[in-house]
């Protein structure tokens, strides 16, 4: 599929089908008031005729209109000032997607006309609209043997007015690299785990460097962790025959001697829970416990598609949880790659083991900061639901930025507290710390113990265990969430450097 922006005089587009919106109460929109006029009246005929009234959510198809290059208007209902929310415009976005999709259609040009949603920003409107549509049209049919028909959809448009063009265009080239990185992060979720393994996921990050010129990888194998003494991480694969890998991409598009961004992403390609066995019901959606590194991999693509100029490292801690003889049994004790040493008192705990020496090795990059991606606790799910992904963070700054991120992008975060009243809950007999804190706050303690690997720089942690998938029915399957909320983040962060460097020239 194709994205275009598409300037004014919109009754002279040639397309399958006009989209065009009608506020609540039949209040034209300028663009939907400039159609009524070349149609003679077809808009507000279809109101009169009370078929139709711009509720949020209504749709009427109208065909063959006098004055119009368009065979079809899809005229779609705003609804009231209120109801511009994201969850509003999201629904809106879809209706019209699944319209598009039901009659089978080659090409669409949509003006909104900035009304859709709260922000009157036509880069944000933009940028949501094309990200969503490409979220809309994504299929996942790569181990089915019946492949999905190919898309009708060729060609679609966005109209803007002539003063937003510019805005616009960078909105889709944005919004696009965006949702190339969410659609491949969903891709890498809903793969089974018998084919994602994290032998894949290095092949595939190998891949993406072939791809991207900016992009390098280099793929640590147990040896190698072995000698760096990531005991902790390695435990973890221990019952598995497919052994662990610690995945490092990076991205230069900053100054040579310049602080990277780091992304570190938890890869469990299966977890079963190891020795301390999960329950049956439900265990296939433990493929989806590397969604964290699908985040990462998915966010640092859609960098290297934008260009942007900062340096960012992604760091993928990947390895498979097993109850093979091999594996790690509740009370063994492991000493970490920054020598602290953990009992793991629960080897379904297995998350914090292998990003706690991810964390450790990325000290080396002198990080600007760290952000790290985890399908990492079930109380997350019983915290915040499915709809933010929980943050904790030892920086305040950090922790804004992130959560201000989230919202522009509709990709939101909410925090948790990480005091320290919170800590001795990790307390060990036999080690420096347990791996688990007992029943209450599973969600802080977790982070908890990632915060004893993260004193040397700012650092950010992002439970995705309720955001990262759907588990009901036809919506079943991952969400690529967090790599809206990581783009954006990056975005803002080339955005100061840009505006520093300005600054510099100036004085
Ligand atoms: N991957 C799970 C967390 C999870 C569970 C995410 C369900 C999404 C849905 C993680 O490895 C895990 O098993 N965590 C345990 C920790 C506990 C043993 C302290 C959990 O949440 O039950
Ligand atoms: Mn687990
Ligand atoms: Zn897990």
């Amino acid at each position: 599929m194709f994205f275009e922006i598409l300037g004014d005089a919109a009754e002279k587009i040639t397309t399958e089908c006009l989209v065009v919106g009608v506020e609540a109460e039949g209040k034209l929109s300028p663009t939907a008031a400039k159609l009524d006029e070349v149609t003679q009246g077809a808009i507000k005929g279809l109101i009169n005729s009370g078929d139709f009234s711009g509720a949020a959510g209504d749709q009427h198809l109208l065909r063959n209109l006098p004055g119009l290059t368009s065979p079809r208007l899809l005229v779609v209902g705003l609804g009231k000032p209120d109801e511009r929310k994201d969850r509003h415009y999201r629904k809106l976005v879809k209706g019209i997607n699944q319209t598009i999709s039901k009659l089978k259609l080659k090409s669409v040009a949509v003006a909104l006309d900035g009304l859709a949603s709260d922000h009157s920003d036509p880069y944000r409107q933009t940028r949501l609209l094309t990200e969503w549509t490409s979220a809309d049209f994504y299929q996942y049919d790569t181990t089915k043997s019946k492949k999905a028909d190919p898309l009708a959809l060729e060609q679609y448009a966005i109209v803007l007015n002539d003063e937003e063009i510019e805005l616009g265009e960078s909105a889709l080239l944005d919004g696009v690299a965006i949702a190339n990185g969410v659609n491949a992060a969903r891709e890498l979720g809903n793969l089974p785990g018998n084919i994602c393994t994290p032998t894949y996921l290095a092949d595939k990050a190998k891949a993406l460097a072939e791809e991207f010129d900016s992009l390098k990888v280099k793929v640590l194998d147990e040896e190698k962790m072995e000698k760096l003494g990531m005991h902790s991480l390695l435990s973890v694969g221990r019952g598995s025959a497919q052994p662990s890998k610690l995945i490092i991409i990076e991205y230069r598009g900053g100054k040579k001697d310049e602080a990277p961004h780091v992304l570190v992403g938890k890869g469990i390609t299966f977890d079963t829970g190891g020795i301390s066995l999960k329950p049956g019901a439900g265990m296939d959606e433990m493929k989806f416990d590397m969604c964290g590194a699908a985040s990462v991999i998915g966010a640092i693509e859609s960098v290297a598609e934008m260009q942007l100029p900062i340096n960012v490292t992604a760091v993928v801690a990947a390895a498979e949880n097993m109850p093979g003889s091999q594996a790690t049994k509740p009370g063994d004790v492991v000493t970490t790659m920054s020598g602290q040493t953990v009992e793991i008192l629960n080897t379904d705990a297995e998350g914090r083991l292998v990003l706690c020496d991810a964390l450790t090795y990325v000290e080396r990059f002198k990080p600007a900061s760290v952000i790290d991606v985890a399908t990492l606790t079930g109380a997350c799910i019983i915290a915040l639901g499915h709809h933010a992904s929980g943050l904790l963070s030892n920086n305040e700054s950090l922790a804004e930025s992130l959560l201000k991120a989230g919202d522009y992008a509709s990709d939101r975060a909410w925090p948790l507290p990480l005091w320290d009243e919170y800590q001795e809950l990790l307390d060990s007999n036999f080690a420096d710390m347990g791996n688990i804190g007992g029943r209450s706050a599973g969600t802080i303690t977790a982070a908890c113990f990632l915060s004893r690997f993260t004193k040397q720089y700012p650092w950010a942690h992002l439970d995705i265990a309720g955001t990262a998938w759907n588990s009901a029915g036809k919506e079943k399957g991952a969400t690529g969430r967090c790599v809206s909320l990581l783009c954006q983040y990056l975005i803002d962060q080339a955005e100061l450097v840009e505006t520093s460097e300005a600054e510099h020239h100036h004085h």
